[in-house]
């Protein structure tokens, strides 16, 4: 009887220092990092913490999570979550790290395939894995071995869930390639250098870190960077330049909707505006994506076939836009950026409750007056 306890305790000690790390055990040493990662978008990826993506993933499929590979990668029943065998379980924490530390730095390859591509998980169960980066000399740590990777770098490791994704109809109905089909330097503009340590310790004695917060949609600071807006008056015209200025095309998801709203002022007043009601009475200043379905009604991603509206914007392009309206010396004219992240008219639909998801988010303004 000892000696079977003695063993199993035994056991249960090797099985825990095998476990798959969670999140939270990277915070004892990375702890500026994981206060950045339990914000963000990935910590928040899985249908326990994101309101719009568990209303979507219900209204396709009540019993399959197919979505899994992406927005619960870590689980390790992957394959039974994905067919419907077995359900989200809100007590594993694999399952709730949503897009975890360790998953990401265990991809050590990405291959390529139709409907997405395929992150290649390096884990197998080892008692020090080993993490990838793209850090000069890492400071070997007690818990981890490291090694370089070059996908750290040239953000191809962001192309395993990020790249595009075809429905089961094979058509695409997300993509942050850029028109080129390669992959921008997503690293660049979305981890940028932070002051503060890697590791409590500092044993590299380094004095910044790749902010881990990974801002989007979800950001205003972010959302501010997203156009550049040129205003110029000139022959009873007023001209608008909307240029991209990010690495992917303006909608990269057909859940958003992103436009230029154009006012002009005259005594504080406004007298004129592109649009009343819907920005979608200006086409050319509004970026959206309305899918179809197979009888050319307005749909769900996950039944598309095709567009019924696709007013979109590649990676570094710009759309000049003109409006003819006679101004006086002393109009004020302005344009502002506005981005949703989920349409006003899906979030009804929806029925989407969260206040910062339905809010529209000002992105950058530009004004001039009328000389
Ligand atoms: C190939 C990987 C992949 C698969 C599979 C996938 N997604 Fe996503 N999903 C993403 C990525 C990447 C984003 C972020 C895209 C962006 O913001 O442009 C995202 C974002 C979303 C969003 C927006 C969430 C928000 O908070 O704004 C929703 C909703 C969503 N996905 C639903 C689903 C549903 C439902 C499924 C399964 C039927 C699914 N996704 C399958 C990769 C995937
Ligand atoms: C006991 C402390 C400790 C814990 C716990 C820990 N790390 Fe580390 N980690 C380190 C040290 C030390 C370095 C090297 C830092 C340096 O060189 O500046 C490091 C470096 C790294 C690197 C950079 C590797 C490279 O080659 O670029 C990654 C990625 C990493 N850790 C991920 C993780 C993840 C994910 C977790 C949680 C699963 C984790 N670490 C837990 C101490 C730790
Ligand atoms: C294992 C899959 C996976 C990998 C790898 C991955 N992402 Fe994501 N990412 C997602 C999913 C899923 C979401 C959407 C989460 C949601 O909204 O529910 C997301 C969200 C984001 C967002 C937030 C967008 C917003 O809505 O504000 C940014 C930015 C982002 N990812 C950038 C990156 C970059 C850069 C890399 C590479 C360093 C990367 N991701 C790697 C799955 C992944
Ligand atoms: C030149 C800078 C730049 C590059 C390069 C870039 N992004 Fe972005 N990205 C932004 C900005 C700014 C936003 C926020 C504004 C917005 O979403 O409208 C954004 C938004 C996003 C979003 C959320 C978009 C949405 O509407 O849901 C995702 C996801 C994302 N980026 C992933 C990536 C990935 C993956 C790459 C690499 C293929 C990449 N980004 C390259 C600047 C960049
Ligand atoms: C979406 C994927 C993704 C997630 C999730 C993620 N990382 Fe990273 N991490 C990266 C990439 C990519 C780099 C390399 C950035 C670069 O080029 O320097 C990196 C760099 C690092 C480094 C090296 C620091 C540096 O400045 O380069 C450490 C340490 C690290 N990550 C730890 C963590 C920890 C801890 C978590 C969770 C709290 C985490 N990562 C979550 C993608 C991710």
């Amino acid at each position: 009887m000892k000696i079977i306890l003695s063993l199993l305790l035994l056991y249960s000690f090797s099985f825990s220092l095998n476990q798959y790390p969670s999140s939270e055990s990277c915070n004892e040493c990375h702890e500026n990092i994981y206060r950045e990662h339990a914000k963000s978008m990935h910590h928040k990826s899985s249908l326990f913490k994101d309101e719009i993506h568990a209303k979507v993933k219900n209204a396709v499929n009540k019993d399959k999570y197919k979505c899994a590979i992406c927005h619960m990668p870590a689980t390790k029943n992957l394959r039974a979550v994905m067919s419907g065998e077995e359900q989200p379980n809100p007590k594993s924490y694999r399952q709730t790290d949503g897009v975890s530390c360790f998953f990401c730095h265990q991809i050590s390859k990405i291959y390529d395939s139709k409907a997405h591509k395929i992150n290649f998980s390096n884990y197998n169960g080892e008692k020090k894995p080993t993490v990838f980066g793209n850090l000069k000399k890492p400071y070997e740590s007690n818990e981890h071995h490291s090694k370089n990777n070059e996908i750290y770098k040239n953000s191809e490791v962001c192309m395993g869930c990020h790249s595009h994704k075809q429905n089961s109809h094979g058509f695409e109905v997300c993509n942050t390639k850029n028109q080129y089909d390669k992959t921008s330097d997503c690293i660049g503009c979305h981890m940028p250098s932070t002051p503060g340590t890697i590791e409590k310790k500092n044993k590299g004695l380094r004095e910044s870190y790749k902010s881990h917060e990974f801002l989007g949609v979800h950001s205003n600071e972010m959302v501010k960077k997203a156009v550049k807006l040129e205003l110029s008056y000139k022959d009873e015209k007023i001209n608008l330049i909307i240029s991209n200025k990010m690495g992917h095309s303006i909608i990269t998801h057909p859940m958003r909707l992103k436009f230029a709203k154009t006012v002009v002022k005259r005594d504080g007043k406004i007298i004129w505006s592109n649009f009343k009601d819907s920005p979608l009475e200006d086409k050319k200043a509004t970026f959206i994506i309305v899918l179809k379905d197979a009888k050319d009604n307005p749909s769900m991603p996950h039944e598309a076939v095709g567009y019924k509206i696709n007013q979109n914007l590649k990676a570094a392009t710009s759309v000049n836009i003109s409006y003819d309206i006679k101004l006086q010396r002393g109009d004020e004219i302005t344009t502002t950026w506005i981005s949703y992240i989920v349409n006003p008219k899906i979030a009804k639909k929806l029925d989407i409750k969260t206040k910062e998801l339905i809010k529209p988010y000002i992105g950058a303004s530009e004004s001039i007056m009328v000389y």
